[in-house]
């Protein structure tokens, strides 16, 4: 395994691959790597002559500076980790933020659309254009051909498919499907900040996305969010923060007289502070 700590070296290293015609696949990520991760980074084993996980807790991306702050690191674990599963992985782990922002901790100006503006978007303002500005940087530096997200940020999914869509043609995107546990939460770096107990309840956040898959032709809509709401307040600490569901493509709201595409069920449950996202496909 090498690991690569600035843009000069990494340059250097990439060329080389870059002249020998590799297939090169990449896996950005902010570290604290759990299971979900590790999936996408052996998909990319399967399909890739060279694999890149980039470990970057980007600032741009966090409108709240507390959850910047305590947003996990474990670099060193990371490391242990991506080892464990193959020694042929590169890792990108930049020494600075100036790496990467050279200049000034800035975004970046995207036309990201109706993507941008609901959903995470609304509760989390300018996150997409940090996540914008991060991805379009590292796609710029490594060129790859494939990149790999995890389908449970799937709102994130189209903000890339929308960027590879304007600005890199040649780049192929696979998104994986999300890893859960036994109680079907679905994995996530901010799990860590949970308490045990609440741990153990957060299997509801799935638990509601189920129920409204079972429910959502049959039952008021008003009548299912206020359903949910109840299932996730009644548990001490546990706020919802939205339940929608909307067309998988365009993100418009599911209605009477909009029902003829491809739904999905977002929601955002907040425990202790912490937001867990989720989502699931409906029809
Ligand atoms: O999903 C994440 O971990 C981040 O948003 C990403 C895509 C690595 C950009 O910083």
């Amino acid at each position: 395994m090498q690991i690569v700590k600035n843009i000069i070296d990494l340059n250097n290293t990439l060329k080389s691959s870059k002249k020998e015609e590799k297939k090169i696949g990449l896996v950005p990520t902010m570290g604290s790597l759990h299971e979900g991760h590790l999936s996408l980074i052996k998909t990319a084993l399967k399909s890739c002559d060279e694999v890149w996980v980039s470990i970057f807790i980007n600032p741009t991306q966090f409108n709240d500076p507390k959850d910047f702050e305590c947003y996990p690191k474990d670099f060193e674990n990371d490391i242990n980790t991506i080892n464990s599963i193959s020694s042929k992985i590169n890792l990108f782990i930049p020494e600075s933020v100036n790496e990467i922002y050279p200049d000034d901790i800035t975004v970046d100006e995207f036309e990201l659309g109706f993507v941008n503006k609901v959903l995470e978007a609304k509760y989390r303002p300018g996150h997409f254009d940090g996540v914008a500005t991060i991805i379009n940087k590292l796609f710029n530096i490594f060129l790859p051909q494939v990149v790999f997200f995890g389908e449970k940020d799937f709102q994130q999914t189209l903000v890339i498919r929308n960027l590879i869509d304007s600005f890199f043609p040649n780049i192929s995107l696979v998104i994986c499907p999300t890893v859960r546990n036994e109680n079907g939460l679905a994995l996530s770096s901010r799990n860590k900040l949970l308490s045990v107990n609440s741990y153990k309840n957060c299997g509801i956040i799935f638990g509601c996305l189920l129920f409204a898959k079972e429910n959502y032709l049959k039952t008021d809509y008003a009548d299912l969010l206020n359903i949910i709401k109840s299932k996730i307040e009644k548990i001490n600490e546990f706020n919802l923060e939205y339940f929608e569901i909307r067309d998988e493509i365009t993100l418009e709201p599911f209605g009477k007289s909009n029902n003829e595409g491809r739904f999905r069920g977002f929601i955002c449950v907040k425990v202790e502070g912490v937001r867990l996202i989720d989502n699931l496909l409906l029809d």
